[in-house]
C-alpha cells in the first residue's frame, strides 16, 4: 500500500506543486486546509498518516498542538520554512518538526526528505527503537551508518536506556542478520568461568571439563557477539579480548591449536568505560580498540519528550499481550509519569505501565493507580506536556530559574557553614562555574575544592554565575556562557549540562544573542 502523506495548504502554491511531485513518485496524498484537521487524523480512529507536510502556518499556536499529537503518535513531520524566518533550525528545534526546508523548495527535495523519513520510521518500528527526541534520531542515523560494516561497536548508557536493544538492531540490519547473535553478560561470571564461556576450554583442562567445550567466540562466528557490561571484565579476560580482537584468533582453555573466527564484537556498559580506564580498572588499549565505533543513550529523564509516546505503545503493545480492553491513561497520570525520575530508564517504565496495564482497575491508568515511589520522586518542579504551547515554554524557564536558585540556596548554605567555621573571612562573590558538567545535572553537589571562594583568590577565568546585584537574566546568561565553554561549545552537552531541553538552549542564545 502507498504511503500516506498530508500535506496543510497555508501555502496553497508550494502545496500543489509539492503534492504533485508525491503523487508521481507514487505517494497516497491528501491535502487539509486546517491544522487541527491534520491533528484529528493523527489521533483519529484511522490508522494515522505515514507523514506530514506543514507549508505554513507555524507561528499559530494550532502548529504547536498538532506537533505535539504528531510526536506522540510517532508521525514525522516536515515543515517548509519561510526564507525570511531568521534562525530556521531554532524555529524547527522549538516546535520539534523531525525535519524542515528552506523555502521555496524543490519538490524533488521534498518528496526525498519526505521518502528518508518514512523509511526511518520504519526502521524503527523494525528495530523496536522508540522516540522522536534529537538523541534517538540520531542513534538511528548512527546505527544506519554502523550496520553494514564491521568495525566494534561501543554502547554507553545508564541501565534501560535500551543498550542490547541498540546492539541487537545494528546486528539485524548488518549482513550478519542471517548468522548468530550471541550476548555473553561480563559481569555475571567469575574470571575462570568467564573464560571459558567467551573462548571455550578442551575436554580435561580443568576439574570439571569433561568434554571439549565451544566458546561463545566460535558459536557466533560469521556473527555478531555482545559483550555486556564489559567494564566487569577481569584484568587477566581483558587482555585475551584484547588478542582476539587485534589477531582474529585465540585458544581454548587449556588448547595448544589457535582458532580462527569471523566474529563482529559490539560492547556495552552502563559506566563510563573512559572513568574506568582513568580509575585503572580498564585496560586503555583494549578500550580504544572497542571504541572504534560509539553510542551513547541518554537517560530518559533528558529526554522526557519520548515519554507520553513510549508510554502509549507500550500500552498498546500489553493490552494486546495480555487480552484486556484496556482504554488509555489519564492526562494527569501522563503527566506524573512525564514528571518521573525514572533511575531504572526504559526499563523500569515498561515494566509499570505492564504492571499498571494488568492491575489497573478502571481498564485505563489514572494517577491513583501509579505508585507512591514513582510519584514521590518527580524533578523538583513539573513542566506541564504541551497542552498550551505558551505554558510549556514558561514551564521549562520556570524550571531552569527554580533550579539555579535551588543550588543557589544550597551552595549558599554550604558557605554559610563553611564562614562560620571560618568567621574572620568575608566573602561576596559566588562561583561555581568549575562545578558545571559533573553529569549529575547539578543537584546535590558541592562547590569544588579548588573553587572554594574561601581560598579562591578570585581567579579572572573562572565563569562568575552569582554576585550581588546581577539580575535573574544575567544569572543565566553566564550559566549558559559557562556550559558552552566547559563542553567546547558542544550545544547538546551543554543543554544537557543545564538540565533544559537543547530547543530551550537554542532560543535562549538567539535571546542573549550568543554565538
Ligand atoms: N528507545 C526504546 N524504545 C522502545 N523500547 C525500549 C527503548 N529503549 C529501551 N527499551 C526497552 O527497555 C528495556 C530495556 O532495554 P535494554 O535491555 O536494551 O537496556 P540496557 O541498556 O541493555 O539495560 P542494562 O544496562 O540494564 O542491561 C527493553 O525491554 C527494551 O526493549
Ligand atoms: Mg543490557
Amino acid at each position: 500500500m502507498a504511503d500516506r502523506v498530508l500535506l496543510t495548504t497555508d501555502d496553497l502554491e508550494q502545496a500543489v506543486r509539492v503534492n504533485a511531485a508525491l503523487e508521481q513518485a507514487g505517494f497516497d496524498t491528501a491535502m487539509v486546509s486546517s491544522l487541527d484537521d491534520v491533528r484529528q487524523a493523527v489521533r483519529g480512529k484511522q490508522p494515522p498518516p505515514d507523514a506530514i507536510i506543514l507549508t505554513g502556518g507555524l507561528h499559530e499556536s494550532t502548529a504547536r498542538r498538532l506537533l505535539t499529537a504528531a510526536h506522540e503518535h510517532g508521525v514525522p513531520t516536515l515543515g517548509l520554512v519561510e526564507a525570511t524566518d531568521e534562525a530556521a533550525e531554532t524555529i524547527a528545534h522549538e516546535l520539534g518538526l523531525t525535519d524542515w526546508l528552506v523555502k521555496p523548495t524543490d519538490p524533488a527535495e521534498v518528496t526525498a526528505t519526505v521518502r528518508r523519513l518514512i523509511e526511518r520510521r520504519r526502521l524503527q518500528r523494525r528495530t523496536g527503537i522508540l522516540g522522536e527526541s534529537a538523541p534517538i534520531q540520531e542513534v538511528l542515523v548512527k546505527i544506519e551508518q554502523m550496520a553494514p560494516v564491521t568495525s566494534t561497536v561501543l554502547i554507553e548508557g545508564e541501565s534501560g536506556t535500551g543498550k542490547e536493544l541498540v546492539a541487537r538492531a545494528i546486528h539485524d540490519l548488518s549482513p550478519r542478520r542471517g548468522k548468530a547473535f550471541i550476548a555473553v553478560n561480563c559481569a555475571a561470571l567469575p574470571e575462570t568461568l568467564l573464560e571459558s564461556e567467551l573462548f571455550g576450554h578442551e575436554k580435561g583442562s580443568f576439574t570439571g571439563a569433561a568434554e571439549r567445550r565451544l566458546g561463545r567466540f566460535e558459536l557466533a562466528n560469521g556473527g555478531t557477539i555482545f559483550l555486556d557490561e564489559v567494564g566487569e571484565m577481569p584484568p587477566a579476560t581483558q587482555v585475551k579480548l584484547l588478542r582476539v580482537l587485534e589477531d582474529k584468533s585465540f585458544f581454548r582453555v587449556g588448547g595448544t591449536q589457535p582458532i580462527n573466527v569471523d566474529v563482529r564484537v559490539t560492547a556495552a556498559s552502563n559506566k563510563s568505560l573512559k572513568e574506568a580506564v582513568a580509575l585503572g580498572t580498564f585496560r586503555d588499549d583494549l578500550f580504544y580498540r572497542l571504541n572504534v565505533l560509539s553510542v551513547y543513550l541518554p537517560p530518559l529523564r533528558e529526554r522526557r519528550s519520548d515519554i507520553p509516546l513510549l508510554v502509549r505503545t507500550f500500552i498498546a503493545d500489553f493490552a494486546k499481550q495480555h487480552d484486556r480492553n484496556f482504554r488509555g491513561i489519564t492526562p494527569d497520570a501522563l503527566q506524573l509519569i512525564v514528571d518521573a525520575d525514572w533511575p531504572g530508564n526504559v526499563r523500569q517504565l515498561k515494566n509499570l505501565i505492564e504492571s499498571m496495564v494488568v492491575l489497573a482497575p478502571e481498564g485505563e491508568i489514572r494517577a491513583s493507580d501509579i505508585p507512591r515511589d514513582i510519584r514521590e520522586r518527580t524533578r523538583a518542579l513539573p513542566v506541564r506536556i504541551a497542552r498550551a504551547p505558551s505554558r510549556e515554554i514558561a514551564g521549562q524557564e520556570l524550571e531552569f530559574i527554580f533550579r539555579t536558585l535551588v543550588e543557589l540556596k544550597m551552595q549558599l548554605e554550604d558557605l554559610r557553614s563553611r564562614i562560620q567555621e571560618r568567621p574572620s573571612e568575608r566573602v561576596e562573590v559566588i562561583e561555581v562555574g568549575g562545578g558545571l558538567g559533573t553529569g549529575d545535572g547539578g543537584r546535590g553537589r558541592a562547590i569544588p575544592a579548588s573553587l572554594d571562594p574561601l581560598d579562591a583568590t578570585g581567579e579572572p577565568d573562572q565563569p562568575v554565575i552569582y554576585k550581588a546585584g546581577m539580575s535573574m537574566s544575567d544569572v543565566e546568561r553566564a550559566a549558559i556562557d559557562a556550559a558552552l565553554r566547559e563542553t567546547h561549545g558542544n550545544r547538546r552537552k551543554a543543554a544537557e549540562t543545564l538540565g533544559i531541553g537543547e530547543r530551550t538552549l537554542y532560543r535562549k542564545l538567539k535571546e542573549y544573542a550568543i554565538d
